[in-house]
């Protein structure tokens, strides 16, 4: 392993093109692979300085709870390496006190915004080096969300691999831009909260690359520091000793020069773990303390030659490298996780809340206009009466919902129910507001009956399976709405006319029950805005700005449309390619809501799409770098099309790009996400959107060649408004 690591690196410096284009979401350049060779030499400096003990240290967690931080590594004083600090997690500093409780990931696809998703990860990564954590325990684009009920989907930026990958790699090199290591987890087929800890996911080849590592491919071209293996097996080997995926798909395919952290407790074996890829062990220890598998165990490994000396040298490496390349050798604060770091970076937080919002429908109840009289009904307009952070890891469902529960959560330092700001902008405008704060259909009537409008606020909950909140063990059991939230909307729906639904949720519910009621005039999908929720959905249901969310998943009109269920046991995977829209599309059933799709305040109209393209089929070619072969980034077609804001007020449109392969390639879905832009316009004003599409982009895996091929024929470009709202239609020929 450590000599092909090395030769990997040499052929990856080598293959260094001057510059590849970049997909135009992109926009500022990793640091390159030239970055990781200058790191690997000071690693390899300091490696010589290092003796065997300094080397099982560096990848030896010290133990559960046994550090400041939740992943803690001894120093090496011969070095000058300190003692690094690993800490949750994908919304900022986990127990930080004085930091903020950045949106979650999920709302921040929902932005399509990838200006704001880099931001938002430049001020996680400013808050972490602020609090002293070397690596911060985020993104996640594991769980993809193939099951629409999975529990920690709300973590990661919705079900679909281009969008996962376009944003996380924003994400990772925004916190890196602060001088932190990212981690990207969870690595992989980690997609649902049921029996991850024992089950197996056995993934087919195509459907791993084109699904499931395709974000790990992003993530590790934008040079993230480290990938966590996951709790499950795949393919019947735990995923932290699998060599196929670790040594494998990560490091000889994607050319991953990083190390391999293990979720907290997710190793089985001291020989496995090593000879698998795996290269640092967290926390150290079980959560007793007891059972260590590295620490000594890998000493004695190594000593008697079970594991070489250059595997250990490797590991040691790649941790050190990493260090090296986020500059962490000089100037990093002291560890400080209470630190006070919050800067101005709830403004960020305020922005993806509010354009992570999504109008799913509005018969001109809004933007409301000075109501005389507003009611506000439900237990979530409310912050919980305990205090906002008074359920450990966020684990219940009490009060107003800004996240989902278990490790990737943080504290709040303040929270803004909806209620407080309705309240807030109600006295500027001299409105009345009734409230009800709990979810009882008794005496709704009453509080909602003349108003000029109803707003009625429902949930639906779910998070880590460490956690059980109200009888949901991660996973949710269902897509209702929690509470009766159904019978909550028809009381309120037999009072008034003029109803506004809000939905906070993890993920999608099914809102048939809602939709039939005449009274429902809108439905704001407001998402999971953390402690900006009532500021953000204020801004969008006055007009502050007109709404600009669109879906980052599907949202049936039943359970059963989504083709796929929560694996009792181990999962096959047989679904492969089509979750979520490309399930839909390709079963031909209609949802209620599609991916892709959200509503303004204003009209955008699509015109003059133009295609211009040098692809060639075949094969890629490039050396391996950082990411996989070097040239499936070059971008090889290009699509414009001009598009128009109609109608009468600023908006945002987020013109999407869905690609049809030619008939020549294997069965495929009939169209996959491969661009997006997202253009501001003043009304009457037109914008370009371009959509540079890479070799990879019009790829598949071949699993004979095992390599990505660009099959030839005429590829079918869709450009609209939503993955089934395609205003522009034409065709590229490889
Ligand atoms: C897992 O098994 C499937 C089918 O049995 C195979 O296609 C795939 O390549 C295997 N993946 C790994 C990582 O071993
Ligand atoms: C995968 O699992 C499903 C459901 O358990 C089963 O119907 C199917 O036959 C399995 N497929 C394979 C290839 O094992
Ligand atoms: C958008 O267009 C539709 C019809 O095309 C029209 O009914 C509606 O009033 C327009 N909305 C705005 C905000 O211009």
């Amino acid at each position: 392993m450590h000599l092909q690591s090395l030769v990997l690196l040499a052929a990856a410096s080598l293959a260094r093109a001057e510059t590849h284009d970049r997909h135009d979401a992109r926009q500022t350049a990793p640091a390159g692979p030239e970055a990781w060779t200058a790191a690997y030499a000071k690693a390899s400096t300091a490696l010589a300085k290092m003796s065997q003990s300094d080397k099982i240290n560096i990848v030896t967690g010290v133990g559960w709870d046994k550090g400041p931080c939740v992943g803690n590594t001894p120093a090496i004083g011969s070095i000058g390496y300190p003692q690094l600090c690993l800490q949750d997690g994908p919304l900022g500093v986990r127990f930080g006190t004085g930091s903020n409780a950045f949106t979650p990931g999920i709302q921040a696809g929902s932005t399509w915004d990838v200006e704001l998703i880099r931001q938002r990860g430049a001020y996680i990564g400013a808050e972490a080096r602020g609090c002293g954590v070397h690596n911060i325990l985020g993104p996640a684009v594991g769980p993809m969300g193939k099951h629409p009920d999975g529990g920690r989907n709300w973590e990661g930026f919705g079900a679909d691999p281009y969008l996962q990958g376009v944003a996380a790699a924003a994400t990772i090199e925004g916190i890196q831009s602060a001088g932190v290591q990212s981690t990207v987890k969870h690595f992989i087929g980690n997609e649902q909260e049921l029996n991850r800890e024992t089950m197996s996911s056995t993934i087919d080849d195509r459907t791993i690359h084109e699904l499931y590592l395709w974000p790990f491919a992003e993530a590790v071209r934008s040079n993230v520091a480290s990938v966590m293996c996951s709790y499950n097996k795949v393919n019947g080997t735990w995923a932290c000793e699998n060599d196929k995926i670790l040594n494998g798909l990560l490091k000889n395919e994607l050319g991953f020069p990083g190390y391999v952290v293990s979720d907290w407790n997710a190793q089985h074996t001291t020989n496995g773990a090593a000879l698998g890829g795996m290269d640092m062990t967290m926390p150290g220890s079980d959560y007793s303390g007891k059972s260590i598998l590295w620490g000594g165990q890998l000493s004695q490994a190594v000593s008697s030659n079970q594991v070489s000396k250059a595997r250990l040298d490797d590991m040691a490496k790649r941790i050190l490298a990493a260090w090296y390349l986020l500059k962490q050798d000089s100037g990093f604060p002291r560890i400080n996780i209470k630190a006070s770091v919050q800067g101005n970076h709830k403004e960020n937080i305020r922005a993806v809340a509010r354009d992570g919002i999504v109008l799913l429908k509005n018969s001109g109840i809004l933007p409301l206009k000075k109501p005389g009289r507003l009611a506000v009904i439900g237990s979530s307009a409310v912050v919980n009466p305990k205090g906002a952070n008074a359920c450990v890891d966020r684990g219940c469902n009490t009060g107003a919902l800004g996240m989902g529960w278990g490790s990737g959560t943080t504290e709040y330092p303040y929270f803004v129910a909806p209620y407080d700001a309705i309240k807030t902008r109600a006295q500027s405008d001299g409105t009345t507001v009734t409230l009800q704060n709990s979810d009882s259909t008794s005496g709704v009537q009453s509080v909602a009956s003349g108003a000029d409008a109803a707003i009625v606020f429902i949930t639906a909950n779910s998070g880590e399976g460490y956690i059980t909140t109200e009888g949901v063990a991660g996973d949710r059991p269902n897509l209702d709405p929690w509470h009766n939230g159904n019978q909550l909307v028809q009381a309120v729906a037999q009072a008034s006319q003029n109803v506004i639904v809000v939905v906070h949720s993890t993920g999608p519910i099914v809102l048939e029950t809602i939709q039939a009621l005449p009274g429902v005039k809108a439905i704001v999908w407001a998402g999971l805005p953390s402690q900006e929720n009532g500021n953000a959905l204020v801004d969008v249901l006055y007009g502050l700005v007109s709404p600009s969310g669109k879906l980052p998943y599907t949202i049936g009109k039943s359970r059963n449309d989504y083709g796929i269920k929560v694996s009792t046991g181990n999962d096959n995977f047989s679904e492969g390619l089509y979750i979520d829209y490309r399930h839909f599309d390709k079963e031909n059933i209609t949802p209620r809501y599609e991916f892709g799709f959200g509503l303004s305040y204003t009209n955008f109209t699509f015109s003059d799409i133009s295609i211009t393209s040098t692809a060639k089929a075949g094969p890629a070619t490039g050396a391996v770098a950082p990411g996989g072969r070097a040239d499936l980034f070059d971008t090889v077609a290009t699509v414009t099309a001009t598009i128009t804001n109609s109608g009468a007020v600023l908006g945002a449109e987020v013109p999407q790009l869905y690609l049809t392969l030619p008939a020549s390639a294997p069965s495929a879905p009939p169209k996959q996400l491969r661009g997006f832009v997202k253009l501001k316009l003043a009304p009457g004003a037109s914008g370009t959107a371009t959509f540079n599409l890479r070799r990879k982009d019009l790829s598949y895996w071949d699993t004979r060649l095992q390599n990505w091929v660009v099959p030839s024929g005429s590829f079918g470009v869709g450009v609209g408004a939503s993955s089934r709202d395609i205003r522009l239609t034409g065709t590229l020929t490889a």
